[in-house]
């Protein structure tokens, strides 16, 4: 039977790939976001408008659908919306760490967690390390000033967004499965290790110096609770990455 997915947030860096995997492997795809769609009847992927955080388009962008993956949050709407759309598996996308990281972002996404698992609603969350982009991103940013200054101790596991998309595809194709095994990059970089890469890429020469961060988020950073590197199951390193898009991104 061909299931039929919701992706919240499909139009994002990690929900365009969930949808593109779905709709390769035969399922029926339709996507939520903000962003106002054209109507296309061409296209096989139906793009439906509506806002996790009101709730608004929630009720029809679930109509009918066996799956819905979340590449967005809050969840407060979501959940809801999905037990009164008739219970379809929720397959969340969470961060390595959130628990131990006081960090107010990932509070709100530990909280959705638990709505969700104790929602009724049946769930599988996957938990992955940041990925390429966004670390990436974020060197771009501290490399604009000719001093980049790069918090001191703290190491990064980026993973390729393309292989966590595969995987909740994947998720969402098969049975509810509550928490599953983290997910994280291939290997555990210093951010200095980051910096270099991300600047030979882009042929930049800056002055590195180390900023200590400080307070609680600071040093959860630094002791590695956003890390899983006995859970180091992506393929694609850092270095690879940046090679394919040329540090554009
Ligand atoms: N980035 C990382 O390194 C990383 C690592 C681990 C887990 N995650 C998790 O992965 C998820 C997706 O991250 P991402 O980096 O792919 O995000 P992203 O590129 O910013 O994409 C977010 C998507 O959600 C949609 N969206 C945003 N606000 C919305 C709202 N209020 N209502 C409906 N749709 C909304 C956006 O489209 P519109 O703006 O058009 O609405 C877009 O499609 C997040 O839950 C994040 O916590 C990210």
């Amino acid at each position: 039977m061909v299931k039929r997915v919701l992706v919240a947030g499909g139009t994002g860096r990690v929900g365009r790939i969930v949808v593109q995997r779905l709709h390769d492997a035969g399922a029926q795809v339709r996507v939520l976001s903000r962003g106002r769609h054209r109507a296309d009847s061409a296209s096989a992927v139906q793009y439906v408008t509506g806002d996790v955080t009101t709730g608004a388009g929630l009720a029809e962008a679930l109509d009918g659908v066996d799956a819905v993956v979340a590449c967005v949050d809050p969840m407060d709407h979501l959940v809801p919306a999905a037990l009164a759309a008739g219970t379809p598996h929720l397959v969340y996308i969470s961060i390595v760490g959130i628990e131990k990281v006081p960090f107010s972002y990932y509070q709100r996404k530990l909280a959705d967690e638990k709505l969700i698992a104790e929602s009724g609603v049946p769930w599988t969350v996957l938990r992955t390390t940041q990925f390429h982009d966004f670390v990436g991103a974020g060197l771009r940013m501290l490399a604009k000033s000719p001093v980049m200054p790069l918090p001191a101790g703290w190491s990064f596991q980026p993973v390729d967004a393309r292989e966590v998309g595969a995987a909740l595809a994947e998720l969402a194709l098969g049975e509810p499965a509550g928490r599953v095994p983290d997910m994280g990059g291939p290997e555990v970089l210093s951010v200095g290790e980051l910096a270099g890469l991300y600047l030979a890429a882009v042929g930049k020469h800056r002055l590195r110096v180390p900023l200590p961060v400080p307070g609680r988020v600071g040093r959860a950073f630094r002791s590695g609770a956003h890390l899983a590197p006995d859970r180091a199951v992506g393929a694609v390193p850092f270095a690879r990455y940046l090679d394919e898009t040329g540090g554009r991104f």
